[in-house]
């Protein structure tokens, strides 16, 4: 399978890069792709993002330069994975999505433009290299009917569909440095595209592994 991994920096570097995991990443990934698979990562931004966009912004930067202080950070972290990985990586960090499809070893890449966060570089790569699967590592256990964190009796949804995904997180304005479990431009990629997602706590590894090997993996489907 050609399979597109978003993983959020909230798990890899929040507050500060969590080598163990870094780690044991980079080792399911050289397994997947010993196995057959294609492998592509994109990574998030995480703390080191969320306080270096808030210093920007205090220091009366514009939101497009606070996004490209954002994606200074995401490619921060991607050049860590790219260090774990050691051989099996492509060595140089990609800036952008373009010519992604004839990466041979493991290509991993932080954010690319302003006004979208590392997700929505994640559907973009899927749609272009026209991956089987996009799987969305994040820090909550999938998609919900209402945000988690304000509504208590918020309910975890074991599939939806990609208009569904559309309007549930449409109502998060888009800022830099913003959280919603997939930012929105992502959501419409996906559903124009009919990209097949996952949405899972990536925290767990064992969840990724899973949703590549068609088991158990706790999420949300897309589709
Ligand atoms: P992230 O993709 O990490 O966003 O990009 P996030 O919502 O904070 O996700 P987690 O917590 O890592 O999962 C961090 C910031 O970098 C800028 C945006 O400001 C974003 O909020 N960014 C990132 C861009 O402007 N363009 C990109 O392509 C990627």
């Amino acid at each position: 399978m050609k399979i597109v991994l978003d993983i959020g920096g909230s798990i890899v570097a929040s507050p500060a890069p969590n080598v163990p995991y870094i780690k044991g990443l980079a080792e399911l990934l050289i397994e997947l792709q010993r196995e057959g698979h294609r492998v592509m990562v994109v990574v998030g931004g995480g703390r080191l993002a969320r306080d270096y966009v808030a210093t920007a912004r205090e220091l009366g930067a514009s939101e497009d330069y606070c996004d490209e202080v954002g994606i200074g950070a995401t490619r921060m972290n991607a050049m860590l994975l790219i260090a774990a990985l050691g051989e099996h990586a492509v060595k140089a960090l990609r800036k952008n999505t373009l010519g992604a499809a004839k990466a041979k070893k493991i290509l991993v890449m932080g954010g690319t433009k302003p006004r979208q966060t590392t997700d929505a570089v994640s559907a973009q790569l899927a749609w272009r290299t026209h991956a089987d699967l996009l799987v969305v590592a994040t820090n909550v256990d999938g998609v919900y009917d209402s945000d988690p964190k304000t509504h208590p009796k918020a309910k975890r949804l074991p599939r939806v569909t990609p208009r569904q995904l559309v309007k549930l997180v449409s109502t998060k304005e888009y800022r830099a440095g913003s959280t919603a479990v997939v930012d929105p431009l992502a959501a419409r990629i996906i559903e124009r595209n009919r990209i097949r997602t996952v949405v899972l706590d990536g925290r767990r590894l064992e969840n990724i592994r899973a949703a590549v090997s068609g088991g158990e993996h706790g999420g949300t489907v897309v589709g």
